[in-house]
């Protein structure tokens, strides 16, 4: 029988049903294995801050927040043809990997996705000949991007800044982007640093999709492109104003020292390089971290910039060759920073929680940090300039060779090149990047006759001569760039007339660094313990864990940077980088837990002994 309630409810369970394939299901934040003090400040108003620091325009609005989002398996997205179904499932939040909690998906293994969202875009932006950008500060790792349905742009790389000129394809009114995102992590060889889809104690949780801000520019028809700056110890200042056209036209630049007065510095030709002396710059150095802002003017287009003044370079201290800082020989020591959280995997839940760790690096008393085979958003390098931090930053590794035994393809070795290109590029004006470390444990080279990064050394050295080149950080060294560098867990063995690796033996003519050692571990509070099962079982391969408690850890710990200080007075050591900042995952070797909650070092001895390797360097100095 049909009563007429049940025709009632029939009919309402039909526009339920209608409802509901129209509208996407509502981001929430999907509670991660672990979170952090800043999980539930991430609101869906992510990353607001202006996200390019060396490069600032008063017209720009951010395209972060929420979004939707579909899989996508089996797509193949090649040409302008291609649209995405409508409308897309669910709402995720951007930026984020969609296999973190932050994300609201918090899936693995999804190869093939779409983006979409709406937005506008102020009347003034358009008008006369101005144009708009959209930016995408990373994408990981094909980006194929269509506005208003038409294709507008692609990428390759998971780590690079990319940038589309959308104004044709503006509509008066509301318009709309859908970016098609495929990630072939462990697939294909790709640069990926440490993500795999089976993670297992040192390699983790992948990263899928937009993971950095998405930003909307608005400038005039002849505008900066970008700015190559350099500044020395000297005072030199170099800089070379890009534009879109190519053409030599007048630009203004306008120095802002840290205190006093503005100076207007020069006015100079547009994509020709310039140079003014300052007669008495204050310098940059990790204990005064001075910069100074820059104005730029081009016409009608204005930006606001930065450097410092500073000189990296290397020489013979007493017959040993020692990395420089302003021709003085500076110690590098600290921690190696993956870049890794339990809420966001790559995407660091807020602009706060990337500096807490930098500022506990500094609180220690470091003055380095290696930033492993990962590349930051720009603020974190904006970060280490303003606190004083100087940067090792390693290229994204591809997979490891000894998967199947076979090399990377004469392709897949220009397209590791190309992203190494973009990184130098993108990054040479942050002053306090001290070297380009370009292989790590022979992840892409081999022993002898596998060289690639002898050739890579001296294309990286020719598209940047102020600061030094780290070609190989531990295993295969073949007397490449200005670093010798041996990894030894758990004691270190630096610039030691010793080394447990044949393929490291110590090599005098380079500056000699521990670019890995330390790693001992202890197992933290459950709460505070990344709890997937796969991962806890892999804790049992920490180099060295401590489940006797805090003593014997503590004094280990001290024991180490005891010998690494013994070293650094008998042997040619220059630096190390002590295994970790923080756990990740099944690694439970930081400096601080996985959530960031709990320090695991004894904060006081920990600065007594990071002080009393400074002091044996200076020392030798
Ligand atoms: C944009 O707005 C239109 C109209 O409300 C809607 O149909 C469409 O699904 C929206 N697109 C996205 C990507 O959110
Ligand atoms: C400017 O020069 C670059 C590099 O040579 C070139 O790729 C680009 O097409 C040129 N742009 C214009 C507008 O001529
Ligand atoms: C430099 O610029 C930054 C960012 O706009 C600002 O916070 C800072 O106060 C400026 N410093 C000086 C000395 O102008
Ligand atoms: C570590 O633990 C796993 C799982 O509990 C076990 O299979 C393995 O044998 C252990 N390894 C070591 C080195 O103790």
């Amino acid at each position: 029988m049909t009563s007429p309630l049940s025709l009632l409810l029939l009919a309402l369970a039909t526009l339920v049903t209608l409802a509901s394939a129209a509208s996407p299901t509502p981001y929430r934040l999907l509670p991660p294995p672990l979170d952090t003090p800043w999980t539930s400040k991430v609101g869906t108003n992510p990353w607001p801050e202006h996200p390019r620091p060396l490069l600032r325009r008063e017209a720009w609005r951010s395209l972060n927040g929420i979004w939707t989002y579909q899989s996508a398996a089996g797509a193949a997205v090649t040409d302008a043809t291609s649209t995405p179904p409508l409308p897309l499932e669910r709402e995720v939040l951007v930026p984020s990997c969609i296999e973190s909690g932050i994300s609201g998906v918090m899936a693995m293994g999804i190869t093939h996705m779409w983006f979409g969202r709406n937005f506008t875009v102020p009347p003034g932006w358009v008008e006369g000949a101005r144009r708009v950008l959209m930016h995408f500060e990373a994408v990981d790792y094909e980006a194929t991007v269509f506005v208003n349905g038409a294709w507008v742009g692609f990428n390759r790389g998971g780590y690079a800044r990319f940038s589309v000129d959308v104004t044709e394809r503006l509509v008066s009114g509301g318009n709309e982007v859908h970016v098609f995102v495929f990630d072939p992590t462990d697939h294909m060889r790709i640069p990926q640093g440490k993500q795999t889809n089976r993670p297992s104690h040192i390699f983790y949780t992948p990263c899928t999709g937009i993971w950095q801000t998405v930003w909307l520019e608005s400038v005039p028809e002849t505008y900066i492109t970008g700015l190559d700056v350099t500044a020395d110890m000297h005072g030199n200042l170099d800089i070379t104003v890009h534009s879109n056209t190519n053409q030599s036209s007048p630009v203004s630049v306008t120095l802002h020292p840290p205190s006093g007065a503005s100076t207007p510095l020069l006015t100079a030709l547009s994509n020709n390089p310039t140079r003014h002396t300052l007669t008495t710059p204050r310098l940059w150095t990790p204990s005064t971290p001075t910069l100074y802002n820059l104005t730029i003017s081009l016409g009608s287009d204005q930006v606001t910039s930065y450097t410092a003044f500073r000189t990296i370079s290397q020489g013979p201290i007493h017959g040993i060759p020692r990395p420089l800082l302003n021709n003085e020989p500076v110690f590098l020591f600290g921690p190696l920073d993956q870049g890794f959280w339990p809420d966001g995997i790559y995407t660091p839940p807020t602009v706060d929680a990337m500096v807490y760790d930098l500022e506990l690096i500094k609180s220690l008393g470091m003055n380095t940090v290696r930033k492993h085979i990962k590349i930051e958003p720009d603020l974190f390098y904006a970060a280490c300039d303003r606190l004083g931090l100087l940067v090792l930053q390693d290229m994204p590794s591809m997979r490891r060779a000894w998967d199947d035994g076979s090399r990377p393809s004469a392709a897949e070795q220009a397209e590791f090149e190309r992203q190494l290109r973009l990184m130098v590029e993108e990054h040479r004006n942050y002053p306090s990047i001290a070297a380009w470390v370009l292989y790590n444990e022979g992840w892409g080279q081999g022993p002898a006759g596998d060289a690639p990064e002898v050739g890579l050394t001296d294309k990286v050295r020719a598209m940047d001569r102020s600061r030094l080149v780290l070609a190989v950080t531990g295993w295969n060294d073949h007397g490449a760039g200005d670093f010798h560098d041996n990894h030894h867990y758990a004691e270190a063995q630096c610039g030691t007339p010793w080394s447990s690796l044949p393929s490291t033996p110590y090599d005098g003519r380079r500056i000699a660094v521990q670019g890995e050692f330390g790693g001992i571990g202890l197992r933290p509070a459950d709460e505070n313990l990344w709890p997937l099962p796969d991962a806890v079982a892999t804790i049992n391969q920490t180099y060295e864990l401590h489940n006797a408690g805090p003593a014997s850890y503590h004094y280990r710990a001290h024991q180490l940077l005891s010998q690494l200080r013994e070293q650094v007075v008998r042997y040619a050591c220059s630096g190390a980088i002590y295994t970790q900042t923080s756990d990740v995952e099944g690694e439970v070797n930081g400096l601080v837990t996985y959530d960031r909650r709990a320090v695991r070092v004894d904060k006081e001895a920990w600065k007594k002994d990071v002080e009393a390797l400074y002091q044996a360097a200076s020392a030798r100095a």
